[in-house]
């Protein structure tokens, strides 16, 4: 076992032994390259750089009590990857090289998956670059897709513990006909002035509100938006969300918790009325929100008392950490095993 302090890890980079390369080159996929280096080597032409033609995803790989390595609906990043390369014109890898690039970079780090007893996991970054050069503003005729690990601990600072966060209304991370329902970088560097802003103020992220509106709740920095309202489980129904792989799983688990689930558009007007509201990622988990401040419209939603997590979402996030470390039977097949 490599010498980490497990328990104190933060949402960040950490050097592993090694990450995983593959090339699309004159129509075809390449063989799966595993590099020890921490640097690729570019064209200073490539559209990711230029263009922005470029999109990433994130899972997790937990270790259960039984020292088993377990990974979380990965086929999903990868069906999510495809959606995300085919709508900026790059070639994705297919679902099953996808998988097997992530299995065989797990097995190689298999010391950085952390402990189960820290509650930490080990982050896979897959990425896809457009790595061929253009000037034009065209697809690259070059792929590069890599998967790099890395041990984290909680994304907000606050784990499992209530965040305040604060609505947006003077910037946008997508536009409404645009690229928030795929996960590439121009999403992300939109969200940073609006995040360092947040941040700034002293909250711990954005709620952002539809783009051409401004009347109904898109989601909540690099999560989804939930809330619970009168035993239902109730998410946003927008074009400019990503679908979020954890939360198409917490609508599973709530339904099987004899809750209804509502995916519909969530007025602004209606944060009153919520019992629990959340945040939900793959990095972030679920992070229960204390505290919506709306500060054009000087208005404060409260939530939590006491600064505790409402039941229902104590109740989700138990159940999906405890499927996601082998606690409690996949019922749902969503784990599969590095051996
Ligand atoms: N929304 C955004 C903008 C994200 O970056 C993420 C993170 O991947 C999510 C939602 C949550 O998606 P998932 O649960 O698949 O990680
Ligand atoms: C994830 O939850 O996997 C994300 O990609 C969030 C991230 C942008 C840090």
């Amino acid at each position: 076992m490599v010498n980490i302090d497990w328990k104190n890890l933060p949402f960040g980079y950490m050097k592993t032994n090694c990450n995983i390369r593959c090339y699309w080159r004159d129509g075809k996929w390449g063989e799966l390259e595993v590099s020890d280096s921490e640097y690729i080597n570019l064209h200073i032409a490539a559209t990711a750089l230029h263009y922005g033609q470029e999109a990433f995803e994130g899972t997790k790989a937990f270790r259960g009590k039984d020292g088993k390595i377990r990974l979380f609906r990965c086929a999903e990043n990868a069906k999510r990857m495809q959606n995300s390369a085919s709508y900026i014109k790059m070639i994705a890898p297919p679902e099953d090289l996808f998988i097997e690039a992530i299995r065989k970079i797990v097995k190689l780090n298999s010391e950085f998956v952390p402990p189960y007893e820290s509650g930490a996991s080990l982050y896979i970054r897959p990425l896809l670059i457009g790595s061929g050069p253009q000037v034009g503003v065209k697809p690259a005729n070059e792929f590069l897709f890599l998967i790099f690990v890395t041990p984290v601990g909680p994304y907000f600072k606050e784990g499992f513990r209530p965040v305040d966060i604060v609505i947006a209304r003077d910037s946008d991370r997508a536009a409404p006909q645009g690229t928030g329902h795929i996960k590439v970088g121009g999403n992300y560097a939109a969200s940073l002035p609006g995040q360092e802003k947040a941040h700034g103020l002293g909250f711990s992220t954005v709620l952002y509100l539809d783009s051409k509106e401004k009347k109904y709740i898109d989601e909540c920095g690099p999560a989804n938006f939930f809330a619970i309202k009168n035993n239902s489980y109730i998410t946003p129904e927008s074009h400019s969300i990503l679908p979020s792989i954890t939360n198409m799983s917490l609508m599973e688990l709530a339904k099987d918790m004899g809750m209804s689930v509502e995916r519909r558009k969530i007025p602004v007007e209606e944060l009153g009325t919520f019992e629990e509201v959340g945040a939900c990622g793959t990095a972030a988990v679920i992070s229960p929100i204390n505290k919506i401040v709306d500060i054009e419209e000087n208005k404060i939603f409260q939530y939590c008392q006491n600064h505790e997590p409402g039941p229902i979402s104590k109740k989700l996030y138990d159940t999906l950490r405890a499927i996601q470390y082998g606690d409690l039977p996949d019922k749902f097949n969503w784990i599969s095993f590095i051996d």
